[in-house]
């Protein structure tokens, strides 16, 4: 019984989570919004990178969120940690294992809209890859050549928008252009950015909707905007601040999430 299916099923025989979520830098205190939940650490799931970014903790937890089971990843691995472009791909091909029709991934990330300041989401239209990396890489077969035409699911960012607007919290929507990192970007590279179309810049999700969409879940991302990019303020940037505005935004992201999986309930 070593592959992570068997555990999680072992640890909770009736799991079959409708959604699966990924939470990003500073989020991870949503997972405890769960009901009868199971926490399973990732070290004993095979295949489960260990974080190792201090603002994410590292357990899946699998409950129910307004009468629909999830499963919420609190905790991400980053391909900048090690280089492995595919490090979250045991997670991912989990979640479609267990039955999960759509994978939700937040992040934080840098804003280049003026309108688009510190403390707001973005739900992510599209993507680009900029880091040269792919998690698909190695795999042998056609699958790999996988159609990224609706990358970011029309239908799911329609409920998203639904739910914010019943909310009363605003939603931008935009572009995030994967940066690998760490370092954060310069100045000029954040230009190039804006002058290729990007309205949000960070270092994560992109290889994991590129991993999910090879694995037939469909996508939902949703940016936590923690600062304007480099160059746009004069002020330098700090994971520091990465992590308390996501902190602070986290009460709207929940509220935004839970009204969005409420509508999965049947
Ligand atoms: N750049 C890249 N990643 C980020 C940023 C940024 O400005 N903010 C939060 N994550």
């Amino acid at each position: 019984m070593s592959d992570p299916v068997s555990i999680i099923r072992a640890a909770r025989p009736s799991a079959a989570p409708r959604l699966a979520i990924v939470l990003g830098s500073g989020l991870s205190g949503f997972a405890d919004s769960l009901e009868g939940a199971t926490a399973i650490p990732y070290q004993e799931l095979p295949g489960f990178p260990l974080p190792g970014v201090s603002s994410h903790r590292r357990e899946l937890v699998i409950g129910h969120l307004a009468g629909v089971e999830i499963a919420v990843l609190a905790g991400r691995a980053h391909v900048y940690e090690h280089g492995k472009a595919d490090v979250m791909r045991a997670p991912i091909e989990t979640m479609k294992a267990l039955g999960a029709e759509a994978l939700v991934l937040t992040n934080a990330a840098g804003s280049l809209r003026a309108d688009m300041p510190p403390g707001a989401l973005m739900a992510i239209s599209d993507h680009i890859n900029f880091s040269g990396r792919n998690p698909l890489i190695g795999i042998a077969d056609d699958s790999r050549f996988t159609d990224m035409t609706n990358a970011y699911d029309a239908g799911l960012r329609g409920r998203l928008k639904a739910a914010a607007a019943r909310l009363g919290i605003p939603l931008n929507e935009g572009v995030y252009m994967w940066f690998l990192g760490p370092n954060f970007e310069t100045p000029a590279e954040i230009r190039m950015a804006r002058t290729l179309g990007a309205d949000a810049v960070g270092m994560s999700t992109v290889p994991e909707t590129i991993l999910a969409r090879h694995a037939g879940l469909a996508v939902a991302g949703v940016s936590t905007i923690t600062n304007l990019a480099a160059g746009m303020t004069g002020e330098a940037l700090s994971h520091d601040e990465t992590k308390a505005v996501g902190a602070r935004a986290v009460g709207d992201l929940s509220r935004l999430l839970t009204a969005f999986v409420s509508e999965f309930a049947q």
